[in-house]
């Protein structure tokens, strides 16, 4: 699809000497009224906008191809060689928008013979329920992408876990729209703070990959806004990203970036998003439907926002005005972000800073699921022997996949050692290796490596230790879902490895197991019961390995909690079966006029609405195997003294005011998280997550912890007024550790 595009897009463009091109389009130096930086960005590109031609003014709004992998053309050449590039107005000094995907690291960075480093997945990140760290995470990709000679990032995926197979689960922060939206806000934050133009996406409802280009989605306003569009709502009203990408599927019958309802309707006019949308890597279907919904910027190329555009305008079916609204947008965003007083200069990355920061993010990420009888932390110095096993855990840990995929320093851990180029949904495993990380804290002991092929082998390794640390993974990728939540199997030559069985097999043979999981989405565990102990590690990222080290030793103290729910069967899912395309919707490459028909639709029906994670599990009455917002801890915490603050004033907050206090002996960290049942009238799922906070809590402290909750966290879309409406009545606030274990419970009146 995407190659069809870009071949049908670079027939259009001339050929001639690149040397040349880059000289012409090499913007001049920013120079005029707009470079008064006392004016607001909307005044200064409306003073750009005056001097503009109307074919300078159709260049910004469309691509100049995926300048990764297709020739270097007149456009493009003074591009970074990124995924996209949008050419600016080179004659006033407006430079291009140089645009590099960027979910857990700077994308492509191998290719171009360049360092970058990689975050643990976004839903690790997700995990930590740390603001700060979302910060620090957003913050690291804006530099390094600084660095590299980018000024737009394509990270900020926000799409909620509403099915848990999706392949992009791991580059999403969570099923819960409150805590996902929070994090991203803050993510986006910190990348622009580097001067880079933020994004997110996918907007909206691309929550599955099987048929994403053809998907129509069904699902009520209501629904729509509580759900999946709060995320975004809370990360354009609290991160103000400079873009929004639309989503490749269609929402109640239009695709996304046609859908007026969802760029105009909700984004632009109740939002009040002044930035530009931009569409998902040819997701744009038409030209006058799309720029009368609200898309402002075809990528990566022009096919339709180009002389069709042009045609379109000059015959009056689209109105200037409409055009300069896009162009506007883009303007204004560029002067908001900074990247026309900033430009792009490429500077030496710290790869120092990146791993201790990676490092850091995963630390607070892992989750601890299990610890019986304190079998977590490890001891050093009793301990004589241990076993590690399984997944490739003598060399590195596996990464997420398609467009968020971030090239190792040094090259596939497990494949192509030296070669920094990765390439589109081949496993990546970065090389970080747990066994190195294990013998280094354990100096002492005698440290083996099983690979885990052969259950029979695998135990009898785990038999002859004092310690089994048994590795299960399940590698995710854009463009493709999880056939289900099982643990894959997986080909070792002419081996079918299956991981349950070596993980069953380990922990039968020692009493002393530790499972160490490395997944983007939740895991069903048919051998919960067995070993002692157990921890999700998510995609540890460059250094994820000293992080797993430091958690298991206990120099580090396990703070994360889960951001989706870790059901006991796919069965018990909203949908149990993954609706996929029941027709081949084409086969080969598709030619651009298909395209721009769209591919014909199949239906997915939410009718779950609202209850989408454990607001499905807890309205449904299902038991899952670890709950939304589980995690323990080396320490133990109390929460006392709930007291919840209400106001008549509807601009205030809700103040939840509790104590919390470290009752171990070890210091760590604790996610209080607060949730509300509605009064039954609102006709809600029992509870949802209205606030949270991560608290830092020495050995036997206490500390008065206050959580303000937003009145509209408390509400529900009413669908008639189309704004959030707060239901009069009795709402109950809960806290504690957990979404299963709330101690604390206060009712008030609010209305
Ligand atoms: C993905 C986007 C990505 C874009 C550019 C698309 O296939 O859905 O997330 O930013 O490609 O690589």
């Amino acid at each position: 699809m995407k190659s069809s595009l870009r071949l049908a897009a670079f027939a259009l463009a001339s050929a001639a000497s690149l040397s040349l091109f880059a000289q012409q389009n090499k913007p001049a130096k920013p120079t005029g009224p707009w470079m008064n930086t006392s004016l607001s960005p909307d005044e200064r590109a409306d003073l750009v906008m005056k001097q503009m031609t109307l074919d300078e003014k159709i260049a910004l709004i469309h691509g100049e191809g995926m300048p990764t992998d297709d020739p270097v053309t007149s456009q493009n050449a003074d591009s970074n060689r990124g995924v996209g590039y949008d050419i600016g107005v080179p004659r006033l000094g407006i430079p291009g928008i140089d645009m590099s995907d960027a979910a857990y690291g700077v994308r492509s960075s191998g290719v171009n013979g360049r360092y970058s480093t990689a975050l643990p997945a976004d839903v690790s990140a997700a995990a930590s329920w740390d603001t700060d760290a979302a910060y620090q995470y957003g913050a690291l990709i804006g530099r390094e992408l600084r660095a590299q000679g980018f000024n737009m990032t394509l990270g900020g995926g926000v799409d909620i876990t509403r099915e848990p197979r999706n392949g992009r689960t791991f580059e999403y922060l969570g099923e819960d729209p409150i805590l996902a939206g929070t994090l991203v806000a803050q993510l986006i934050q910190g990348t622009q703070s580097a001067h880079i133009i933020g994004d997110i996406k996918h907007y909206a409802f691309n929550d599955q990959e099987s048929g994403r280009t053809s998907v129509n989605v069904n699902i009520d306003h209501r629904a729509a806004h509580e759900s999946d569009l709060l995320a975004f709502e809370i990360g354009v009203e609290k991160g103000h990203p400079a873009a929004v990408m639309c989503s490749y599927n269609r929402v109640n019958g239009d695709y996304s970036c046609e859908n007026k309802w969802l760029l105009t309707d909700v984004l632009k006019d109740d939002w009040k998003f002044p930035g530009f949308v931009l569409s998902d890597w040819g997701g744009t279907h038409s030209t006058e439907k799309a720029s009368a919904a609200g898309l402002d910027n075809e990528e990566p190329g022009w096919f339709f926002y180009s002389d069709k555009y042009k045609e379109a305008v000059q015959a009056g079916r689209i109105p200037m005005s409409e055009l300069d609204d896009h162009v506007h947008r883009i303007l204004r965003s560029m002067f908001a972000a900074g990247v026309i007083d900033y430009p792009r200069q490429r500077s030496v990355v710290d790869p120092f800073s990146g791993f201790e920061i990676s490092r850091k993010i995963e630390e607070g990420g892992i989750v601890l699921l299990k610890n019986e009888h304190n079998a977590l932390p490890l001891d050093a110095g009793t301990i004589h022997s241990i076993a590690v096993i399984g997944a490739h855990s003598d060399v590195g840990m596996i990464s997420g996949g398609g467009s968020a995929q971030v090239d190792p320093i040094g090259g596939n851990a497990i494949s192509a050692p030296g070669k920094g180029a990765t390439h589109w949904q081949e496993q990546i495993w970065f090389p970080t290796s747990p066994l190195k990380a294990i013998r280094k804290r354990a100096p002492n002991a005698t440290v083996t490596f099983d690979p885990g092929i052969d259950p029979a082998s695998a135990a009898a390794a785990a038999k002859n230790a004092d310690v089994a640390i048994v590795f299960g993974y399940q590698w995710e990728s854009e463009g493709m879902d999880l056939p289900s939540l099982a643990l894959p199997k997986y080909k070792n030559g002419d081996t079918e490895v299956d991981q349950n069985a070596v993980i069953a097999a380990v922990a039968a043979a020692n009493p002393h197991t530790v499972v160490v999981l490395e997944t983007g989405s939740p895991v069903t565990m048919p051998w919960v019961s067995a070993p002692a102990a157990i921890l999700e590690a998510w995609y540890g990222g460059s250094d994820g390995a000293d992080a797993l080290g430091n958690v298991l030793f206990g120099s580090v103290n396990p703070s994360g909690k889960l951001p989706n729910t870790f059901p006991l069967s796919d069965d018990d899912l909203p949908h149990p079966t993954l609706i996929k395309p029941t027709i081949t919707h084409f086969s080969g490459p598709v030619s651009p006029e298909t395209w721009a028909k769209g591919l014909p639709p199949f239906q997915v029906h939410y009718d779950e609405g609202v209850e989408v994670g454990y607001k499905w599990y807890d309205a449904q009455h299902k038991h899952v195997l670890f709950p939304f917002g589980y995690g323990l801890s080396y320490t133990t915490f109390g929460y006392s003294g709930l007291h919840v603050a209400t106001s008549s004033n509807p601009d205030d907050t809700v103040k939840v005011t509790f104590t919390l206090a470290n009752t171990g002996w070890r210091a760590g960290k604790e996610i209080a998280e607060v949730y509300a049942a509605l009064p039954a009238s609102a006709q809600e799922p029992p509870k949802r997550l209205v606030g949270f906070a991560k608290v830092d809590l020495a050995p036997k402290e206490k500390k008065q912890v206050t959580v303000e909750i937003e009145r509209k966290y408390l509400s529900i879309w009413d669908e008639a007024k189309n704004e959030w409406s707060l239901v009069p009545g009795e709402y109950t606030i809960l806290v504690g550790g957990s979404s299963d274990k709330l101690p604390l419970k206060e009712t008030v009146s609010l209305r």
